[in-house]
């Protein structure tokens, strides 16, 4: 591929998305002299305040695209489900990275499954399931452990799942599910959850990030580790799997693979998100380069910055069932007083229960350390303990 000029301070920067994602890479872009055009959507654009220019309308508006066109240079996403044809539509007239058939493959499970296929990656059994009778061939495959049915599109924490076992009865399932097309996987007995975001420049050349250990909770991220507390070895594979991943995709900016690792201590891939991840958050204040300013190198054809996470975190999502507990505002100055506690806040401005309202790293000079501060916030905040 020939690498055109880079982008350099001063240039205008697209955003496709309105999410907080989008805004801490808005943030990146002020502080090195950027502008981001964000176009979200729709008029409910909290996060995206912090862009110099807000497109404030549908995907599917012509004039928005024209607008958008007009000002941003390059584009990226901070959101997967954008409209495959809105992406092709970018990418004609503007360099696109992530590019649109990498965003394909990772917002649509069934197509994601079989991309591991194809690239010979471990991933958790599955059958892609569109109607009550090929369901009930799919739900007699099932362990005893049960599945997991799972949209093909448009699922994101833990929305458009239903846990299903070998019993379940096809058509009652298949009439309470919302979507017309669905993956089946297996349940895994989890020993752990983790991640590994990786870095690919235009011209193909890779970095990795140490990979995270993830908690969730009701399928919502709670808590990530940096480092992570798992074998060297399986440390190692998770991060082959994710750099081939990468590879296989052609991919151009930041990745981010989820893995389960099994009981039985084998990895697989879970899902990947072509962008910034809420598992690389940690990256903020933890890490040389943010992933946030990865994306930003990698857009604007600069080279990445240093992975390396130069404090050990402990990173805390904040969901609005904090604001709901403290009845309002919660106790921020408790929080600010605990040691390495670093608050982000992404202008939301309706706290409900589930959507992700911020987040909390802890840095320290060693994981226990932020483990510890960690759990005081949570006291303070009146979050459950997490599962750890
Ligand atoms: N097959 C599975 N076996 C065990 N746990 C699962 C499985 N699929 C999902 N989960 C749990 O639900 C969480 C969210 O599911 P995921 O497929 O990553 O969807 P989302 O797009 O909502 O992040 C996972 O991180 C994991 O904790
Ligand atoms: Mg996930």
């Amino acid at each position: 591929m020939n690498s055109p000029a880079p982008l350099l301070p001063g240039s205008t920067l697209g955003v496709l998305g309105g999410g907080q994602l989008g805004r801490m890479l808005a943030i990146v872009a002020r502080r090195m002299g950027y502008r981001i055009v964000a176009w979200t959507d729709g008029p409910d654009a909290g996060p995206a305040d912090l862009a110099d220019e807000v497109v404030a309308e549908a995907f599917s508006s012509p004039e928005a695209l024209a607008a958008f066109l007009a000002k941003a240079e390059a584009a990226t996403v901070e959101f997967e489900n954008i409209p495959q044809s809105l992406l092709d539509a970018v990418a004609e007239r503007i360099p696109l990275l992530p590019g649109a058939a990498s965003v394909a493959v990772c917002q649509h499970r069934e197509r994601e499954k079989r991309f591991l296929e194809r690239a010979g990656l471990p991933r958790v059994r599955f059958s892609v399931v569109s109607d009550p009778s090929e369901l009930r061939t799919a739900l007699a495959t099932l362990p005893e452990s049960g599945g997991i049915l799972k949209t093909a599109e448009f699922g994101y924490d833990g929305k458009g799942q239903l846990a299903v076992s070998a019993d379940s009865d096809p058509d009652s399932v298949w009439t309470g599910f919302a979507g017309s097309r669905a993956v089946l996987e297996e349940r895994i007995d989890l020993a752990a959850e983790l991640s590994v975001l990786v870095v690919r420049d235009r011209r193909g050349g890779m970095l990795a990030y140490d990979p995270v250990e993830n908690f969730h909770r009701d399928h919502i991220l709670d808590l990530s580790l940096a480092p992570a507390r798992l074998e060297p070895r399986i440390l190692d594979e998770a991060r082959s799997i994710a750099l081939a991943a990468a590879e296989a995709l052609d991919y151009r900016g930041i990745l981010a693979v989820e893995f389960f690792l099994a009981g039985d201590g084998q990895l697989l891939v879970n899902e990947m998100a072509p962008r910034p991840h809420n598992s690389g958050h940690h990256t903020i204040d933890a890490c040389d380069t943010s992933q946030f300013e990865q994306q930003l190198r990698v857009l604007c054809g600069l080279a990445p910055g240093s992975t390396r996470l130069h404090s050990p975190a402990a990173m805390l999502n904040l969901l609005g069932d904090v604001w709901i507990a403290a009845g309002g505002c919660p106790d921020w100055a408790s929080v600010a007083a605990l040691p390495g506690a670093h608050l982000h806040l992404y202008g939301k401005h309706e706290a409900r229960r589930g959507r992700k309202m911020g987040h909390l790293t802890f840095t320290a000079p060693s994981l226990g350390e932020a483990l510890a501060a960690q759990a005081r916030a949570r006291e303070i905040l009146g979050i459950p303990a997490a599962a750890i």
